[in-house]
């Protein structure tokens, strides 16, 4: 790519899987790339903010999970050169602030709420939102709200819609995420792709 193309890599703080990727491999793989003179390393797979705002409605599991990200992200900023992003959770503008003031990290990172502020960075700098508020649509079948997979099919429908040129909509059902996923799929089976 050359030396004017940046490269970054985003990389998990651990897979949490048995046997997965762990904490150490994760720390020696940014630390080879850091080496090489990578240009941007973005750290996810836990939650910024949730520990602070301590939700007594999280799985114990994932306030741990949540809690061994920051200690993660807190050791692997001693070990880089390479700027710091992180991304998962960021949700207020005081704690984007903090992070970045107390050198925690040097690039705020956020995903879903792009999808309802698509002129987030804008709104932020211009003093116009401070805590962005995402909503967690739900379907009421547990294992399926649970699961995680609602969610990410919810803000999949928004990149959609933005992509049609529509404006986000953040009362959409959770059921038009399954909606999404079962015409790809009959998509994929009629047309093939
Ligand atoms: C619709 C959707 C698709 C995503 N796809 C990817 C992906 O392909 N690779 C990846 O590393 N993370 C992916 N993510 C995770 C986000 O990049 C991000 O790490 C996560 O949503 C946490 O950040 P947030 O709390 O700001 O949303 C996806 C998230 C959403 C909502």
């Amino acid at each position: 790519m050359g030396s004017s193309f940046p490269i970054g890599i985003k990389i998990n703080s651990a897979d949490f899987q048995r046997g997965g990727f762990t904490e150490e491999e994760s720390m020696e793989v940014v630390q080879l790339l850091d080496a090489e003179g990578i240009d941007l390393i973005e750290v996810s797979g836990g939650t910024y903010e949730q520990p602070a705002m301590t939700g007594t409605s999280f799985k114990k599991s994932t306030k741990e999970r949540e809690v061994y990200f920051i200690d993660y992200v807190k050791k692997v900023r001693k070990l880089l050169e390479a700027p710091l992003m992180l991304t998962g959770g960021f949700r207020t503008v005081t704690t984007m602030e903090r992070a970045i003031s107390e050198g925690e990290l040097d690039v705020v990172g956020m995903a879903r709420p792009f999808t309802l502020y698509p002129d987030l960075p804008n709104r932020i700098f211009e003093g116009k939102l401070t805590r962005i508020e995402i909503p967690n649509p739900k379907t009421g079948i547990k294992i399926v709200d649970n699961s995680g997979f609602i969610d990410i099919k919810w803000h999949e429908v928004h990149i959609h819609r933005l992509g049609d040129g529509k404006i986000p909509n953040p009362k959409l059902s959770a059921y038009s995420g399954i909606g999404l996923n079962v015409s790809t799929i009959l998509k994929k089976l009629l047309f093939g792709s």
